[in-house]
């Protein structure tokens, strides 16, 4: 426990007490804050206040999921390269707000009085996190909302964030925004991975300035860089690592779009905080929102959801059975 002491009381940014018994309050990477959250039945994972950031998501076994460079800078203001960051107010670099937005780059507080949730999640394992605009963000995005983000471990290990944006503007003022969930999946080896769910779909390809194109033939392979953006996608993703013989299952909601990346080797050397050779460790597969901007008028709620879950490939004379991925339960 060398980086990770349990806090004896509540940082200042953490500030409110944490509502379920299986999450504790420590301190990550630089001393930042951090929630880990442990299930009875042996998942973990863990979200850095800074950022709203989950860092790490474990199955029963102790296998990590999640891929954090080892070159990640956990320090303000650079978003901590890995796991999953939040991109709100925008996805991607359009205007004058900075790339991704600033949600993953600012210390987010324990909400200690969430609303209640219109459904209800049988976790017990969960935290509660609330993002406010300072008044420094207000001169760079000048509207009044209240982002609420859930992390919760299901029964079966599966990892579920849900985010709340609220429009809490007095003078009637409506805003729009776009958003994902940037999950970086932990692979064994990017040439041996497929994505299954988005063949024949639409695509904005951000290579191409953005250029809009309809995805052909099977399965997504991984033999060069990519960046595109799958419009309207289903609601189910399957990620299948064969070497692993473990397929991700991406369940969405409220997020009609979905972004794929992977920098490939010249612009994983033109990052900072990305290894040389990292790419072939990780596929960014991001539930998003980004063709058609959200737009909120003041008192509005939206809700986006994202459920992973990390289950066994099933087999079918040696060939992984997407189908049943897919299509099954
Ligand atoms: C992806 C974008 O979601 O994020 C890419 O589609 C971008 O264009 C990548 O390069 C990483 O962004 P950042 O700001 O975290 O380096």
């Amino acid at each position: 426990m060398s980086s990770e002491k349990v806090l004896s009381s509540a940082s200042a940014s953490a500030s409110a007490p944490l509502a379920s018994p299986h999450a504790e309050l420590c301190r990550g990477i630089n001393g930042l804050d951090k929630v880990v959250l442990r299930d009875p039945r042996g998942s973990s994972a863990e979200v850095y206040l800074y950022g709203a950031h989950v860092t790490s998501w474990k199955n029963d076994h102790g296998e990590e999921l999640l891929f954090v460079s080892s070159k990640a800078i956990f320090k303000p203001p650079k978003a901590i390269r890995g796991g999953i960051p939040i991109c709100f107010p925008q996805f991607s670099n359009i205007g004058s707000l900075e790339q991704h937005g600033f949600a993953r780059n600012r210390l987010w507080t324990i909400d200690a009085d969430p609303p209640p949730f219109s459904t209800t999640s049988s976790s017990k394992t969960f935290v509660d996190l609330i993002l406010k605009p300072s008044e420094e963000d207000m001169k760079i995005w000048a509207h009044s909302f209240e982002f609420r983000l859930r992390v919760a471990l299901g029964p079966g290990g599966d990892l579920l964030l849900t985010s709340r944006i609220r429009n809490t503007s007095v003078d009637g003022k409506p805003f729009s925004f776009t958003f994902a969930y940037h999950t970086y999946f932990s692979v064994s080896d990017i040439s041996e991975v497929r994505v299954e769910g988005l063949e024949t779909l639409d695509y904005l390809d951000n290579l191409q300035n953005r250029e809009r194109f309809t995805e052909q033939g099977d399965a997504i392979t991984f033999e060069s860089e990519v960046d595109k953006i799958y419009l309207s996608t289903p609601t189910k993703i399957a990620i299948l690592d064969h070497e692993k013989k473990r397929t991700f299952v991406l369940r969405k909601d409220g997020l009609p779009d979905a972004v794929v990346w992977n920098p490939w080797d010249k612009k994983a050397k033109a990052m900072v905080d990305f290894g040389d050779e990292e790419y072939k460790h990780m596929l960014c597969v991001e539930a998003a929102a980004v063709e058609k901007p959200i737009t909120l008028k003041a008192g509005e709620e939206w809700k986006g959801r994202q459920e992973l879950s990390a289950v066994p490939s099933s087999y079918c004379s040696g060939q992984l059975d997407p189908q049943k991925v897919l299509h099954g339960s």
